[in-house]
């Protein structure tokens, strides 16, 4: 079988190496511009139109990362850059879950219990205990309930926080209270303390984010942004910290990145602002589930993570 094999990390090469010793029966190679010989899959992370337009050989396209927004984005774009017969395949898990929850955690805890405020009184000099917020109204929702939002949701339930969860279709998880689909959307967010986005950004979530969803959170609620730039109206976040509805925000994901040295964002001190590392995608564990997947599918046997390109995720 043949595979190629196309990302731009400083250590692609590594990668490749890791990737030949674990596929040592495939054709590996790495893909260069004007290479249009035949190919059965190929594993990419942000490949360029051309490698990908007109390659009906391909059988499957295996995304290293969760989100395959901007694959997508270049087949919208430019219809007909995703071969035809080939199956989108995203990365599930593969380390990524326990990172979002370690970040999440880390965010949640810090707003729970008032660091922030602490860090201002030691700037002070100021010994002073301040009013815990209560747990019982202490509300985080997490929007999107896939692989990485319930790891996290139930996650945050164990520290006995009511934790609300919104998904497109039903479900049911432990200690979790359910919201599903548009219906539902204002119930789930009604005096919400703490939203966590961790939807995939398609056609239907961009912007979701916005001035009218934080208006229904309770009064001085945070965000905390790890799915996508895309997902937010930057100037909604920057209106709603201003007239109190939100106390602050924690953002991972940016519209543009890196997050240009001129964006209002580094200048307001209510943002906290990491470069895309809430989960970063592991080598080891990325190369183990992707090798197995073409393994998989090269012996006819379907897999996890298959892309539905209509849904976008
Ligand atoms: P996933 O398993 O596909 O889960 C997606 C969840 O979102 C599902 O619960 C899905 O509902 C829900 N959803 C999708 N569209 C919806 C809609 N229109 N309305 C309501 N719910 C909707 O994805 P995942 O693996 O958890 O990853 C989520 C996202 O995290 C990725 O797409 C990526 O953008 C982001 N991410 C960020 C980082 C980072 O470092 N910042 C790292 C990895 C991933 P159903 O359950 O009904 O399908
Ligand atoms: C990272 O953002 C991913 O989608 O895996």
């Amino acid at each position: 079988m043949k595979v190629l094999f196309y990302m731009t990390h400083a250590d692609a090469a590594e990668w490749l190496h890791d990737f030949a010793r674990a596929l040592p029966e495939a054709d590996l190679r790495e893909w260069q511009p004007g290479d249009t010989a035949p190919a059965d899959f190929a594993v990419v992370w942000r490949p360029p139109r051309e490698m990908l337009a007109g390659r009906d050989d391909l059988r499957a396209i295996l995304n290293l990362g969760a989100g395959v927004d901007a694959i997508l984005g270049l087949e919208h774009a430019q219809p007909g850059t995703l071969p035809r017969n080939a199956q989108l395949i995203r990365l599930e898990d593969s380390g990524m879950a326990l990172q979002m929850t370690e970040y999440v955690t880390h965010a949640v805890l810090r707003y729970l219990r008032r660091f922030d405020d602490y860090q201002t009184l030691q700037g002070e000099r100021r010994w002073q205990v301040l009013e815990p917020h209560p747990r019982e109204t202490f509300t985080v929702g997490v929007l999107g309930l896939g692989v990485l939002g319930s790891h996290v949701a139930q996650t945050l339930a164990g520290f006995g926080l009511p934790v609300r969860g919104y998904s497109r279709s039903a479900r049911q998880i432990d200690g979790i209270t359910t919201f599903a689909g548009d219906a539902q959307f204002d119930a789930f967010l009604d005096g919400v303390k703490v939203l966590v986005n961790l939807l995939p950004h398609t056609p239907e979530t961009g912007d979701v984010l916005n001035a009218r969803t934080f208006s229904k959170l309770a009064r001085g609620a945070y965000l905390i942004n790890v799915a996508r730039g895309g997902h937010l109206v930057e100037q909604d976040l920057l209106d709603a910290l201003g007239s109190g509805q939100l106390t602050a925000a924690t953002l991972d994901v940016f519209r543009e990145e890196p997050l240009p040295a001129d964006h209002l964002f580094w200048r307001e001190p209510r943002i906290t602002i990491t470069p895309h590392v809430s989960a970063l995608t592991l080598r080891s564990e990325s190369v183990e589930q992707v090798a197995r997947k073409i393994k998989a599918l090269a012996r006819g046997d379907t897999v996890g993570g298959v892309v539905n390109l209509e849904r976008g995720y």
